[in-house]
């Protein structure tokens, strides 16, 4: 195993843990996707594996030596792109990408040959020699991400490389990042982003409050909602949502959004459901409807529940529609 975390645990001050007692693995050519609310620990966790932050108690081993004792080692086996970015005042991004390549130990061709082949597979050309503080927050980000991308070791982590970037880079992106697993290096990506992120994951590891709540493939964590779908209704007008939200036989309460309603369905019902949905249209009390599996967003908010993230029950329609 190329990156080995067993029982860690940071507090930053007394007796609130950062990181609960985490275990995790990561062998080369595999990505873990890593996800939790604000504060769940996430950017606390990748910290003490680059030996920035010292752990509480606990083991982190990369290739089997330790980060905490030798930080230097950490950072040349692994590549950063930080939540936080520097910001890249007075130079390019081309600049940028191919300087940190070089300090990461890539020879000058080598680095010019990332450099050109990130710009071109992310769309970066037309910024590749624009000053940073003339740059958009996206393409900042972008470049962050190329630059822990372009000579990245043997384990990169990436804290919420998507943010900021648009559709187009963000599904650009996902591939640099598959692509990477698929050149062996052993890959950490936090992320908000849960549906796109199964794209490029293998594994994800969930954390609520410091602590693992979830472990396994995209296809293990969604299993155990196998006998569910989604009814997603827009109704004609917000009371009748309501209303409609009451008389769907479902198998947890709905959430209401404006005139949209979405609700857990069980498997069983899900012709009877549709049948009744398409009656409600046919009378003018519901606009449009759709019956979907369960998307591992649903996973995340049942498993890390909405109190963490109170803009968790908006985000429930937003998976809807994208599905
Ligand atoms: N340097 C610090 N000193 C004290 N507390 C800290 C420090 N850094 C983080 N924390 C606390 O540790 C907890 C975990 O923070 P962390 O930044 O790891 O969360 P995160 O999962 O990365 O969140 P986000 O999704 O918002 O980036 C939070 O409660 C945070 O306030
Ligand atoms: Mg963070």
């Amino acid at each position: 195993m190329l990156l080995e975390i067993d029982g860690l645990t940071k507090m930053y001050k007394k007796g609130a843990r950062a990181n609960d007692d985490i275990s995790l693995e990561v062998d080369a050519g595999q990505v873990l996707g890593l996800l939790g609310h604000n504060g769940a620990g996430k950017t606390t966790l990748l910290n003490q594996v680059v030996g920035l932050v010292k752990p509480t108690s606990g083991t982190i081993r990369i290739d089997g030596r330790d980060p905490v004792a030798d930080p230097a080692m950490a950072r040349r086996v692994c590549a950063l792109q930080p939540q936080a970015q520097a910001p890249l005042t007075g130079i390019t991004p081309r600049q940028a990408i191919e300087t940190m390549a070089r300090i990461r130990g890539a020879s000058r061709q080598r680095a010019r040959q990332r450099t050109d082949e990130l710009i071109e597979a992310l769309e970066l050309a037309p910024w590749a020699s624009t000053v940073g503080e003339k740059l958009s927050g996206g393409v900042q980000r972008l470049t962050a991400f190329c630059m822990a991308a372009a000579e990245p070791g043997r384990v990169v982590m990436f804290d919420e490389p998507t943010n900021d970037v648009d559709p187009v880079r963000r599904r650009l992106l996902w591939e640099q990042v598959r692509a990477l697993g698929a050149a062996g290096v052993a890959v950490v990506l936090v992320t908000h982003n849960v549906i796109e992120a199964e794209r490029a994951v293998q594994r994800l590891v969930i954390l609520d409050q410091g602590r693992v709540v979830a472990h396994g493939t995209p296809a293990e964590l969604r299993g155990q909602d196998a006998d569910r779908l989604r009814l997603e209704v827009v109704a004609a007008d917000e009371p009748t949502a309501h209303r409609l939200a009451g008389d769907v036989d479902a198998v947890e309460p709905a959430v209401v959004a404006g005139r949209r309603v979405a609700v857990p369905i069980a498997t069983g019902t899900a012709t009877a459901t549709l049948a009744w949905a398409q009656e409600q249209r046919d009378a003018g009390r519901v606009d449009e409807f759709s019956v979907t599996p369960v998307s591992l967003e649903d996973v995340y908010i049942r498993l890390v529940g909405t109190e963490n993230g109170a803009d968790a029950t908006e985000e429930v329609g937003h998976a809807a529609l994208a599905a």
